[in-house]
């Protein structure tokens, strides 16, 4: 008897294990010039897409690792006939076998961004965040997501450069791009392309676009790039908006590029999204490849397409959601190619100005505790908890400490259009809200060159 029962769980057990499927399968999205290809059909793809941010950037979770969440949604995407989501954060250290596999299933691909609040590159202090522990997590979210085919691509950063002061934090931000790819290389990964989304900042939007993708080491360039760009507001029009001047200042741009957000909320009432006809159309295609909706579910900013009810975990649709629908089916692809461009003239670096930009050209060289990631994968994944950026709010605000209050609150309104974008997002560019700025900013004076001199050792022993 026991033994039977012994024999007949170990046969269980044997089933079970043999059960675990394998990962779905889509045609994985290439790039070809400044276009995205569905690699067995060989079509150009378009990006149709939301921003995918359930609780919003003061609460974010990981949609993907939770059915009760990613199932929940999933028919709402398909009913939008969506392609593609955006997700700002995940935990790498859970399984996202279930959500990923039913997107797959569902035709749905993944940009993810592979940085968490407490792990990314500080604006403020953009060379004591580049650190060795930093790229152990973004290493080790490559590790967790690049099996599955519907991966479209990573976001190394979201709006670190932010402004016209913060320009020098590009040349970090480029540095993790190179890591990046060099990592999936080294790793033997698919062709995954590597991108950054970037605010839409008048004085710097084309030197960062240039700069991400110029210089003579590929390996350094982007493969694609996304803005986010609130200028259409309601029922405008592809000259009104300045969209027309877009296509314009991007054109010759030689990797794809599309609206990484986009859908201002400047609306009487619902948005009517009538930009979707302009974007999917041959007047914007030869530059742009589509773009992400801002966002699928409701928050406190008020973009939202559907309401959660968290008692009952039920969505409802708004009327954003029912103008977006319609827009999207009214609006097919173009035909053919798109006008796309198959140029691989990359960009020419801008020149250092102060005040106006600062990056510089020359990398710094990656932490050399990170190579061992290399050759042996970036090992046990420490998910959400981990805070790499140790004293560098700190360090930054000891730089300005006697006069100026060291970050103002995102919630803060503040008059550009930019602003409020970015403002909606910073939990997963660099630093993160107003308090923990704050706490930060607590421990500063005491303490600033001990949290240096450990996170250098972290740099090196990691
Ligand atoms: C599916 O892909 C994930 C992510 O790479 C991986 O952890 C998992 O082992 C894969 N599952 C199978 C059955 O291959
Ligand atoms: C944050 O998100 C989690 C998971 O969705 C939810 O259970 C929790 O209620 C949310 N917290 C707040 C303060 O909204
Ligand atoms: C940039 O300027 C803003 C004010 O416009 C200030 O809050 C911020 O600290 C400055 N950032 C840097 C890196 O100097
Ligand atoms: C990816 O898939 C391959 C082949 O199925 C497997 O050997 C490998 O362990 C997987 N990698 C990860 C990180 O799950
Ligand atoms: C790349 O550019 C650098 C500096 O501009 C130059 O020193 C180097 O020789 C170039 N390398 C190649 C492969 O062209
Ligand atoms: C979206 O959420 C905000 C904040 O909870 C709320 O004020 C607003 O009414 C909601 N929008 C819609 C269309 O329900
Ligand atoms: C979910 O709960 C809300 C109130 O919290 C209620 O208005 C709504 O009808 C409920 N939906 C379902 C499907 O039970
Ligand atoms: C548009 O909606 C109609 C009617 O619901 C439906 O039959 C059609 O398949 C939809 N087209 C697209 C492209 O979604
Ligand atoms: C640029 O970076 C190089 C090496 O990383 C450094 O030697 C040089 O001082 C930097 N230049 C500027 C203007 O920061
Ligand atoms: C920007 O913020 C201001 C002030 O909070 C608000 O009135 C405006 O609607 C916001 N614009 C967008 C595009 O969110
Ligand atoms: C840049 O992001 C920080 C949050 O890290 C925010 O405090 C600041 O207002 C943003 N700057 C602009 C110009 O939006």
């Amino acid at each position: 008897m026991l033994l039977k029962s012994l024999l007949t769980s170990l046969v269980g057990c044997t089933m079970a294990s043999l059960a675990i499927a394998a990962n779905s399968t889509v045609a994985t999205i290439e790039v070809t010039g400044n276009a995205f290809f569905n690699s067995d059909t060989g079509d150009r793809f378009y990006i149709r897409g939301v921003d995918y941010q359930p609780g919003g950037s003061s609460n974010l979770t990981d949609p993907l690792a939770d059915t009760n969440v990613c199932l929940r949604d999933l028919p709402y995407f398909q009913k939008l006939g969506i392609n593609t989501v955006r997700v700002y954060t995940v935990d790498n250290s859970l399984s996202h076998d279930d959500c990923m596999n039913a997107f797959a299933d569902a035709g749905i691909y993944l940009i993810l961004d592979v940085n968490t609040p407490d792990a990314s590159i500080n604006r403020n202090s953009p060379a004591c965040s580049y650190n060795a522990a930093y790229l152990q997590n973004v290493f080790a979210t490559i590790d967790a997501f690049a099996n599955y085919t519907n991966v479209l691509g990573f976001f190394a950063g979201n709006e670190v450069i932010n402004d016209s002061n913060n320009t020098n934090a590009a040349t970090y931000v480029k540095a993790v791009v190179r890591d990046m790819k060099n990592y999936i290389k080294a790793r033997n990964y698919r062709t995954i392309p590597v991108g950054y989304s970037a605010a839409d900042i008048v004085s710097n939007r084309v030197l960062i676009a240039e700069y991400l993708n110029c210089g003579n080491d590929s390996m350094a360039r982007l493969d694609m790039f996304g803005v986010n760009d609130y200028s259409w507001c309601g029922h405008s029009s592809f000259t009104v908006s300045g969209w027309s001047e877009k296509v314009k200042l991007y054109d010759g741009y030689s990797k794809p590029m599309f609206l990484s957000e986009f859908g201002c909320n400047e609306v009487v009432d619902s948005r009517p999204f009538t930009e979707i006809e302009a974007l999917y159309n041959v007047e914007m295609t030869s530059v742009f490849s589509g773009g992400l909706v801002y966002e699928y579910t409701n928050e406190t900013n008020n973009y939202g397409l559907v309401q959660i009810d968290n008692e009952n975990n039920t969505v409802t649709e708004l009327q954003d959601f029912i103008n977006l629908q319609s827009e999207y089916n009214k609006t097919s692809n173009p035909t053919g190619d798109g006008g796309y461009s198959k140029s691989s003239d990359y960009s020419t670096c801008p020149t250092y100005e102060a005040g106006v930009w600062e990056a510089n050209n020359t990398l710094p060289e990656m932490p050399t505790a990170a190579s061992a990631y290399f050759k042996s994968g970036a090992g046990e994944p420490m998910g959400t908890i981990l805070s790499t950026e140790g004293d560098c709010d700190a360090e930054y605000d000891l730089e300005i400490s006697s006069s100026v209050e060291a970050t103002s609150s995102s919630e803060v309104s503040t008059s550009s259009i930019e602003s409020n974008s970015s403002s909606m997002t910073t939990a997963t560019s660099t630093t993160t809200s107003s308090s923990k700025s704050k706490d930060s900013g607590n421990l500063n004076i005491q303490v600033p060159t001990i949290f240096k001199i450990v996170n250098e050792i972290m740099n090196y022993i990691i």
